[in-house]
């Protein structure tokens, strides 16, 4: 059997988003099969550099052999995107004009390789992306308490036979594999009784608990807005409600300079835009697109701006030489493009 190919989604949409322009600096921080990745490398030429990332050992080590020949321009990293400033950091690669999240897995995961992902191939219920982390799905279903799981599988599942699915998964302990998991939710939900396969929304459940993938997506934008340079790029793929929902909601609030509820006459909160939006309405695939790769029907892509204000800027500038340990005269702002946006905007520097 063929290895499964995984086709990356709203690539030209993702380019234009990120106004990819040569010579920049971007962050993959989900490279999977590098599909992505690699049309930034294209577009960035000449001079462009790319930080790739992502949680799986197994997707890195494919991705080093695809990019064998771009050892100069790009920089691999094996890591949880939650981590993305401590990265930057440590490799001196900020501020970017980029930041792109591709959310979920690739179909090399889903298809390919026994982890526990998928609900259509017998394997055992893992589904971390991390292998040295120690929760497995089969803990959480074999362990946790009957209301926990419920909660868990309401909350993360978006399931409406939630309750009564773990009642099922408690009663059929232990449950070693995908496929016996299937059979325990098809118990509950019967085979033809939705559009979608009834344990779809269970897998997904466990996957986003497994890899904390919520807590981490927050925590990884908020540290995205602080990498980007003047007017940087965040762009998000997401590819089901309650990510686009944090994607949506975080982008909303940064863009605002106040975010005190209505009924305070006053603004009290201080807070200031750090991001314009620059797609009020989300970008989909085409018909053609969703015909050709039926992964992309579900995903939905945001992009927004970033925008500093003069004296948030000094701000920036202090925090991040400090925090990553360089001297404010030193190599901190190096992309000639940035600087130049800089003086301009600012004449500073
Ligand atoms: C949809 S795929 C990305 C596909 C990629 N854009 C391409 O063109 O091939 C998502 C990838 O993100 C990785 N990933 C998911 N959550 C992650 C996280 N918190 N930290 C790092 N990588 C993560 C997965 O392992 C997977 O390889």
């Amino acid at each position: 059997m063929l290895a499964p190919v995984h086709i990356p989604v709203l690539v030209e949409e993702t380019v234009q988003a990120l106004a990819v322009q040569s010579g920049g600096r971007y962050i993959d921080c989900t490279l999977g099969g590098g599909g992505h990745a690699a049309t930034i490398l294209e577009h960035s030429s000449p001079g462009g550099q790319l930080l790739g990332i992502d949680a799986d050992p197994e997707a890195l080590k494919a991705a080093r052999q695809s990019f064998k020949a771009y050892s100069n321009s790009i920089l691999l990293i094996n890591d949880n995107f939650v981590n993305l400033q401590a990265i930057c950091y440590k490799y001196d690669f900020l501020p970017v004009h980029g930041i792109l999240f591709d959310l979920g897995l690739s179909s090399l995961q889903l298809n390919g390789d026994g982890r526990g992902f998928s609900f259509q191939h017998r394997a055992p219920l893992d589904m971390r992306l991390n292998p040295d982390q120690e929760l497995t799905a089969a803990y959480i279903v074999n362990n946790y308490p009957e209301a926990e799981l419920a909660r868990l599988i309401k909350t993360y599942g978006e399931e409406g036979y939630s309750r009564q699915i773990a009642r099922r998964i408690v009663q059929e302990r232990p449950i070693k594999t995908t496929l016996d998991l299937v059979r325990t939710i098809e118990r509950v939900i019967g085979k033809r009784r939705r559009k979608i396969h009834p344990a779809t929304k269970t897998f997904q459940a466990l996957r986003i608990a497994v890899n904390q993938e919520l807590e981490h997506l927050e925590l990884a934008l908020r540290q995205a807005v602080d990498l980007l340079g003047f007017e940087g790029r965040l762009v998000v793929i997401s590819y089901h409600s309650l990510e686009d929902r944090i994607v949506k909601q975080f982008m909303q609030r940064e863009s605002k300079d106040c975010i005190c509820p209505p009924s305070i006459p006053t603004c009290v909160c201080e807070h200031t835009a750090s991001l314009r939006l620059i797609n009020k309405r989300v970008i989909i695939p085409s018909p053609a697109e969703v015909q050709s790769n039926r992964r992309s029907h579900s995903a939905k892509l945001r992009a927004s701006e970033r925008i500093i204000a003069q004296e948030e800027h000094y701000n920036i500038i202090e925090r991040l030489c400090s925090d990553a340990k360089v001297k404010t005269n030193g190599n901190v702002w190096r992309r000639p493009a940035i600087l130049k946006k800089l003086r301009q905007t600012f004449s500073i520097l």
